[in-house]
């Protein structure tokens, strides 16, 4: 039996990735072993995935995303890099917009599997700098690399690139656009703290109040959020948008809400609904046109906030004061987990899309091997 087959079986030796909170701090840090004990990976699943662009969160089915968030577990728990999953594969993250999280958890991924990255930290170093077209870099990245992982400030960066691109592009988020991968280190760090969210409902199960503090229409890490809320939807009670704006959603977002039919509401009372909510989820930066914007400051959470006592809160960060450093060490915070946990959801997918699943070692196989870091 192999970890293809049975993962729940981890050796008692296995490395955890898993990082703790500081001494004296109640951050949760949920179990990875929570997601997947009794639980195995479909694999003929992940596979699906083989040689895909990842786009936006409309394309992932509820099973693709639960079986990534549990491969993902298990990579939390077991030092992997000694199988070389990715030996051979080099992957190029081309970033033209700003990021802390995005590009250095994708860069470290890349290499806990033992993969080689060309790193653009800086897009303007690009022949963009010299007018060059996104098409034309997408040519050149054919010849230098097995996948692109791409951020941009423009939208429409996606169709741009893929005009000439014949490699698998990760969207590292578009604009105003979607941060899929970001959607999935959120609902990662969901599952592990609520691991029969990653089954159908059980008759009788609570249903989760979701409270987004945000602009889906115009932040696209709140908007990949709430998409993926939709394949979730049976295990939701009712979403509550809480924004400045009248209409948050924009035409495409609210077509599918009504569509998959979830009850939402939309507020610009924090302090009216935060009681009421399990999950609070909280952004304040936008990107509009070349410019950041602050949308939501007012909307402010502190440790003093009438927060439920079992509520966790995330954030996709940069956070700026919405979400005051009173939190980090409560038992709310549950937004240092979804950010840890990024890499091991990014390495999840980076093996599924470059068909590398089968790489995954025999568990018998892992605990004859040295467990060092590197
Ligand atoms: N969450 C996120 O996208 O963070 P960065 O902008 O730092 O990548």
């Amino acid at each position: 039996m192999n970890a293809r087959q049975s993962a729940q079986d981890l050796p008692e030796n296995a490395v955890a990735q898993h990082i703790e909170p500081p001494d004296g701090s109640e951050a949760i840090r949920p179990e990875p072993s929570n997601l997947f004990e009794d639980n195995p990976v479909r694999f003929d699943v992940l596979r699906e995935l083989e040689g895909e662009n990842i786009l936006g969160v409309g394309q992932f089915s509820f099973e693709q995303v639960t079986e990534l968030c549990k491969l993902a577990a298990i990579l939390e728990e077991v030092e992997i890099w000694p199988y070389h999953p990715l030996d051979g594969k080099i992957a190029v993250t081309a970033f033209f917009e700003a990021s802390t999280r995005t590009r250095t958890s994708f860069e470290s991924a890349v290499l806990r599997l033992d993969g080689k990255v060309i790193s653009i930290a800086d897009g303007g170093t690009t022949g963009q700098a010299k007018g060059e077209s996104l098409a034309d870099i997408g040519e050149m990245f054919n010849a230098y690399a097995d996948l692109i992982i791409m951020r941009h400030t423009r939208t429409d960066s996606l169709e741009q690139i893929l005009q000439s691109l014949r490699i698998p592009l990760i969207n590292a988020g578009n604009g105003s656009g979607e941060h899929p991968t970001q959607a999935l280190a959120d609902w990662f760090a969901l599952l592990k703290w609520k691991p029969g969210l990653a089954a159908p409902r059980a008759p009788g199960a609570e249903k989760l109040e979701l409270g987004i503090l945000g602009t889906p229409g115009s932040m696209r890490a709140v908007k990949s959020f709430l998409l993926m809320a939709l394949l979730f939807q049976a295990h939701i009670g009712k979403v509550t948008v809480i924004s400045e704006m009248a209409d948050p959603f924009g035409e495409d977002v609210t077509e599918q809400l009504k569509d998959a039919g979830i009850d939402y509401e939309v507020s610009n009372d924090v302090r009216e609904h935060l009681p009421g909510l399990d999950v609070i989820y909280m952004n304040s930066i936008a990107f509009l046109g070349d410019s950041y914007r602050n949308l939501d400051a007012r909307f402010k959470l502190d440790a003093g906030s009438p927060i439920k006592d079992s509520a966790v809160i995330l954030h996709p960060l940069a956070r700026l004061d919405e979400l005051d450093t009173s939190l980090d060490k409560t038992h709310h915070n549950l937004y240092w987990s979804q950010a840890h946990g990024a890499v091991f959801i990014r390495q999840a997918l980076l093996m599924a899309v470059l068909g590398r699943l089968d790489a995954l070692p025999d568990l018998n196989e892992i605990e004859g091997q040295p467990r060092a870091g590197r």
